[in-house]
């Protein structure tokens, strides 16, 4: 039989060579956008399943979109039609030797079940840190190959630093060891009593490295906030270090749109919204009053703010209550003149009265015939903190289930700052400017939306016409 020879139009790299030619059971490539990671990923796919006939790569990526608009473009223009055939409504690339190239995403936790059933010899992640621990460790399960095809399964990753994972992808890649350098680790077997060998690599991608990327593209990374254009143009892990909300995305591009961004332009929110409001007590330390409305897919969108501090860094204005309901109630001007409802939530520490009248007390009575009225919000620390972790998350549509209008300018300032409690590693450290933050737990946790991680339990539905 005549052969056909085809060529493939691609000339790697130095660091995608390094990525392609690696013997590490489990790599990534990470560090700044644009250094041609993704197309690394496509490109060793292609190779490996080239290489062994009826073998299966699976791409992953966390949303249905995110695939479309990263790898299986990049894959329908580096693949030749000759040997690879794209099935759109499978999301698959079948090559002609039998291999098959599987485009698949995972949004959440429960979803990673999924995959139970799949037989993956070649696993690749594209932007990692978009994954929670879980569905890595458990999509990994899914890597076997039968002996006689011969092929030892591996792990490839790509990611820029932030975002929900942040934390565990430097962990396990970037800080176990020197950059480049093959670190081996032991993984114990409580079944077989033994324990295997694996070896881990991280190989750093800058955005300079990539000759194929335009200046246009540098000089919108270098307009991007501080951290993320430490992140994306030098593929800095530490821009984001001991950052509580890493995955917090202020992404001016995208205000309009609202996809991959948590900061939206401010629109005018119809009037059937239900309202709600979020404060935060203080004197001598800042107050913080939020104000949020709720779309009719739970989404919660803070639309206006009032920040107690004197432009200085955690330090209150020192009004009493009294003033601070007189300045609420001025500030809803829009809302009393529509007759709208806000429910009102503050931290259950304004009702103390072990020192006379309370905080709460105080604010029910202005003293011109008017009052603001409190409901105790739920403090517990760290059912607040997931649910704001939770509503951050970006769902299948690229989008959160919490907004911040570009106006609030203190949520700004210091909501992605939040720094880490030394001593109670999980939370956040309450000696940090957190009034913000906390208010904006009360109102989260007066609204809780179910984890996605949480196994769902479907009911028989009920018909009340059947008897
Ligand atoms: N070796 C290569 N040959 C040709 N084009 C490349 C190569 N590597 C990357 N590119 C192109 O550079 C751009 C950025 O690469 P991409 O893989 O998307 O970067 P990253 O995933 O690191 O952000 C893409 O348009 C991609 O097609
Ligand atoms: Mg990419």
């Amino acid at each position: 039989m005549a052969s056909e020879s085809v060529v493939i139009d691609y000339q790697p790299t130095p660091k995608q060579t390094l990525f392609h030619a690696t013997d590490a059971n489990e790599v990534l490539y990470g560090g700044a956008a644009g250094g041609g990671k993704s197309k690394a990923i496509v490109m060793d796919a292609l190779a490996r399943c080239l290489r062994y006939p009826q073998t299966h790569a699976y791409i992953f990526r966390r949303t249905y979109s995110e695939l479309e608009d990263t790898v299986i473009k990049e894959a329908k223009q580096s693949y030749p039609k000759s040997i690879a055939q794209y099935n759109v409504s499978r999301h698959e690339m079948k090559l002609y030797n039998g291999s098959v190239i599987h485009f698949r995403h995972c949004a959440s936790v429960s979803s990673m079940y999924n995959y139970a059933g799949a037989e993956i010899h070649w696993l690749y992640f594209d932007e990692l840190t978009s994954f929670e621990r879980e569905i890595y460790d458990f999509i990994k399960t899914r890597l076997r190959a039968k002996k006689t095809l011969g092929i030892v399964p591996v792990v490839r990753s790509s990611s820029n630093p932030g975002n929900i994972g942040h934390g565990w992808v430097k962990e396990r890649f970037v800080d176990a060891g020197p950059y480049l350098e093959k670190i081996v680790r032991m993984e114990k077997s409580p079944t077989l009593h033994r324990s295997k060998k694996f070896v881990t690599q991280y190989i750093p991608s800058l955005a300079l490295e990539n000759p194929y990327i335009t200046e246009d593209y540098i000089f919108e990374l270098e307009r991007k906030p501080k951290a993320l254009r430490e992140a994306l143009l030098n593929g800095n892990w530490d821009a984001f270090e001991g950052q509580v909300f890493p995955e917090f995305t202020d992404d001016a591009q995208h205000y309009a749109d609202r996809t991959h961004t948590h900061v939206v332009a401010p629109f005018d929110i119809p009037l059937w919204w239900p309202r709600y409001m979020g404060f935060d007590h203080g004197y001598s330390a800042p107050f913080s009053v939020g104000w949020y409305a709720c779309d009719p897919q739970g989404r919660l969108y803070r639309y206006r703010e009032w920040y107690g501090f004197d432009g200085t860094p955690n330090k209150g204005i020192r009004i009493t209550p009294k003033e601070i309901a007189r300045g609420i109630l001025d500030r809803e001007k829009d809302e009393s003149n529509e007759n709208l409802s806000i429910e009102r939530i503050a931290d259950p520490a304004i009702f103390d009265q072990s020192r006379g009248d309370s905080v709460a007390d105080q604010m029910r009575d202005t003293g011109d015939g008017r009052g603001v009225y409190f409901r105790r919000g739920d403090h517990t620390r760290l059912a607040g903190k997931m649910q704001i972790h939770e509503r951050l998350r970006f769902r299948e549509d690229d989008r959160p289930m919490f907004y911040v209008f570009s106006t609030c300018r203190q949520f700004l300032r210091t909501f992605p700052a939040l720094p880490y409690d030394p001593v109670k590693p999980e939370d956040v450290d309450s000696a940090a400017e957190d009034h913000i933050y906390d208010e904006c737990r009360y109102v989260c946790m007066a609204r809780p939306i179910a984890s996605e991680g949480m196994p769902t339990h479907k009911r028989a539905e009920y018909d009340p016409l059947e008897e």
